[in-house]
């Protein structure tokens, strides 16, 4: 039996090959297809895939053809989706009149669409998405190409209005899709004629003017993306009545108004998201109850009001609740917690609050969600002392922000349970107590940062295992002690904040072993000791120091000018001694130089002058002395200070003028 089919096979393609061994170049239709695809070829810079696309085969078998059955001869399909193709379309595509599919995806397509295309009347899926093509989608296409499935036109550069034609032909459109573009004028309600449309996706474009109310008639539509572009006007309450719609996307628009109460009724929906538009109203109460499918939902950066309803509990497909950035207000509903998908509950940027304990039940109840991964409480009206349930968080858990708001007490010491946490936030409250040193248990902890709090006592050694941490900012509290030496095992850290603190003791040399440190260091504020460490030099990719306002001594380390990519060094107000460097003549990217009020003498380098970036430069009040150089910082009187600086050898005239024995100079004082 598959002897016989083979045979069959067999006979079947000889004859095919025969057939085309009969036919001579030019004398029919077969070549007319040949010379097409060879045409189209000519058309790029390099043959790549097409190089295989010669006389050694037949063209039906050429890579990405597919030819006819029926039409043996007829190409019906080009699919040559990646393929690095650069150059332009050939109108002369415009002649394989059979072709049903042509792909040409994500390639180096530029120039315009071909008109030609439009005498592809059997055409159904045409695929240039994610290539350069530019101009507007050509009439002829439109009208001509009736019969098209799927139109993915993304990720180009076409531009222009949208051809309000497109209504009147395509009647069996399934797919459009023209995202990540450059059209602009209305959305043609023509749109609303294509009754099998299933996805319709314009985000990325600068459409504007209103959403037509007619496109609530596409029964079939699945996905509408109208997101990211200047749309107006209130959102049609004939959306509603897409009774298929599984997403809908209206965000960073401009639309004003309410949302349709009928959106809350679409029980297929899953995604339906408003974020950045102008809208206004409230959650109604019941909004969450009849819509079981809801996954995603995104209503930040608008202008509602009223409280988050506790219906939100009975969407149980939610796992993304993103409603911050409006001035929402009341206490979070505990029935948050019957969201059993939860992963990601953003409400920051409202005025939702916490004045008692009952007004942190969500906490308690969010623990039932054992996906639950970011919260984000930031700049709320928060107040009172967190639950110790905020330790029976899923341990999922990896983002917490809870900054800028009123809350006190003490921070929860099991918080080592939320072992996958990567930031923990608390900047800007009313914390107090010490840091719990179960907190270095956190190993994947990268960002910790409880700056402008209460928080006191030492720094806990334990804070020396955390490994992955980028970001430690204690700033603004009331810690003492000593800096630990094991702050320095922090290798991968880009930023270490410990200012407005009560910190003593020499800066530990380790601190500067961190070679990672680039956004800043900040020891600025503190009882600090001592000379400033030889190692200050290991720091690399410093970009901003501060060490002002300490009690530190010694000289300047010359060891600094391998700091080469500082641009702010911050010294004042210390007990420093010595002359300046010269390896600070080497720090050619400096902008920013302030050593005023310690006990600095010797010349005013003229290198000073030659760092070209140096915009502000205070010496004041040190023993400098000497002429003082006119070139660069030292050309721009507002750019520099010197005043103050009274050198042992020299008299005073008038209190203002100040000559210097020595150096036969003369500086003004004030
Ligand atoms: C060849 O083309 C002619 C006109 O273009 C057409 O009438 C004829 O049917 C075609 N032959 C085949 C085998 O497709
Ligand atoms: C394409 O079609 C046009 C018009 O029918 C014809 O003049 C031209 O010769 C065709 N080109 C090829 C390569 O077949
Ligand atoms: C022609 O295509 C064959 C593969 O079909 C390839 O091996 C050959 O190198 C190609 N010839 C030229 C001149 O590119
Ligand atoms: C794509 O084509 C360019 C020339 O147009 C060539 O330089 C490059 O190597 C090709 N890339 C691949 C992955 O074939
Ligand atoms: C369009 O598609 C329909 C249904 O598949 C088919 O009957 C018709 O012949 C096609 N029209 C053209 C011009 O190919
Ligand atoms: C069309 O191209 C896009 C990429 O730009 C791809 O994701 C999609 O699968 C393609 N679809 C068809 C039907 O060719
Ligand atoms: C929707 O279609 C109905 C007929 O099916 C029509 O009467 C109505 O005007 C259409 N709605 C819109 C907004 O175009
Ligand atoms: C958005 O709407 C506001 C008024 O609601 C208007 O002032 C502004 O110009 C609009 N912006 C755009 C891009 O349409
Ligand atoms: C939403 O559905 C409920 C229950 O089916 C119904 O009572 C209510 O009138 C509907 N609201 C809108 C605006 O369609
Ligand atoms: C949640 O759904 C249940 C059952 O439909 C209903 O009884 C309850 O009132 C709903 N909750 C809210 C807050 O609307
Ligand atoms: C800190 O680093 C030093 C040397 O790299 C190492 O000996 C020590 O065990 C580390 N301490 C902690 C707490 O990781
Ligand atoms: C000091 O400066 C004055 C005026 O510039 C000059 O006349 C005098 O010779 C100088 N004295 C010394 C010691 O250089």
């Amino acid at each position: 039996m598959a002897g016989a089919l083979m045979t069959l096979l067999f006979f079947f393609s000889s004859v095919l090959f025969c057939s085309y061994a009969l036919v001579s170049p030019g004398s029919s239709n077969v070549t007319a297809d040949e010379s097409t695809l060879l045409a189209f070829k000519s058309m790029f810079a390099s043959a790549g895939l097409l190089a295989s696309w010669n006389s050694s085969s037949h063209y039906c078998s050429w890579p990405g053809v597919a030819c006819s059955r029926r039409h043996p001869e007829r190409v019906t399909s080009l699919r040559l989706g990646s393929s690095n193709l650069s150059g332009r379309l050939s109108p002369i595509l415009g002649n394989l009149s059979f072709l049903k599919v042509l792909d040409l995806h994500d390639n180096n397509l530029v120039g315009l669409i071909p008109p030609e295309l439009g005498r592809l009347s059997r055409l159904r899926v045409l695929n240039l998405s994610t290539n350069s093509l530019q101009g507007n989608i050509p009439l002829p296409l439109v009208v001509g190409c009736s019969n098209l499935t799927m139109l993915h036109l993304s990720d180009n550069r076409l531009q222009g209005q949208f051809p309000t034609q497109i209504g009147a032909s395509m009647k069996n459109l399934v797919l459009l899709n023209v995202e990540k573009n450059g059209f602009s004028g209305e959305i043609p309600p023509s749109l609303a004629n294509f009754p099998l449309l299933e996805l319709l996706s314009f985000r990325l474009n600068r459409f504007s003017g209103k959403v037509p109310p007619a496109l609530g008639n596409l029964s079939n539509l699945g996905v509408l993306t109208l997101d990211y572009n200047k749309l107006s006007g209130t959102i049609p309450s004939s959306l509603g009545q897409l009774s298929s719609i599984s997403s809908l996307t209206l965000g960073f628009n401009n639309f004003t108004g309410l949302i349709p109460n009928s959106i809350w009724n679409i029980s297929s929906i899953q995604e339906f998201s408003v974020q950045e538009n102008h809208l206004i109203g409230s959650l109604p109460p019941e909004g969450f109850n009849y819509v079981p499918n809801l996954q995603i939902i995104g209503t930040d950066h608008n202008h509602f009001h009223g409280s988050v309803p506790a219906s939100v509990g009975n969407a149980s497909s939610l796992w993304l609740v993103q409603l911050g950035a409006n001035p929402l207000s009341g206490i979070i509903p505990s029935e948050i917690g019957r969201l059993r998908y939860l992963k990601q509950l953003l409400l920051s940027d409202s005025m939702l609050e916490a004045k008692e304990p009952n007004d942190w039940k969500f906490i308690t109840a969010l623990t039932n969600c054992s996906q639950f991964s970011w919260l984000y409480l930031s700049s709320c009206n928060f107040g009172g002392v967190l639950p110790d349930s905020l330790s029976n968080l899923s341990t999922t858990m990896a983002n917490l922000y809870l900054d800028s708001n009123k809350i006190s007490g003490t921070i929860p010491k099991d918080i080592d349970n939320l072992v996958n946490l990567q930031a923990l936030v608390l900047d800007n409250n009313y914390f107090t107590g010490v840091l719990p040193s179960s907190i270095g248990k956190l190993q994947n902890l990268q960002t910790l940062s409880a700056a402008n709090n209460k928080i006191g006592g030492p720094i806990p050694v334990a804070l020396g295992n955390l490994g992955a941490l980028n970001m430690l900012n204690l700033g603004s509290n009331a810690f003492s002690g000593s800096i630990p030496r094991i702050v320095g095992n922090l290798t991968n850290l880009l930023s270490l904040r410990l200012a407005n603190n009560s910190f003593t003791g020499q800066i530990p040399s380790e601190v500067f072993n961190i070679s990672a440190l680039s956004n800043g260091l900040d020891l600025s504020n503190n009882n600090l000791e001592g000379s400033i460490p030889l190692e200050i030099g290991n720091l690399e990719s410093i970009i901003v120091f501060h060490a002002e306002y300490n009690k530190l001594s010694g000289e300047i380390p010359t060891t600094i000018g391998a700091c080469q990519r500082l641009q702010n060094l911050y010294l004042q107000n210390n007990f420093i001694t010595g002359g300046i460097p010269s390896a600070l003549g080497q720090l050619k990217g400096l902008e920013v130089l302030d050593l005023a009020r310690n006990n600095l003498s010797g010349p005013i380098p003229k290198f000073l002058g030659d760092l070209t970036l140096l915009y502000s430069l205070n010496l004041s009040f040190n023993n400098f002395a000497g002429e003082v150089p006119t070139v660069g910082v030292f050309s721009n009187a507002s750019g520099v200070s010197i005043k103050g600086n009274v050198p042992s050898t020299g008299i005073v005239l008038n209190n203002r003028w100040f000559v210097d024995v020595t150096l036969n100079s003369t500086l003004l004082l004030e």
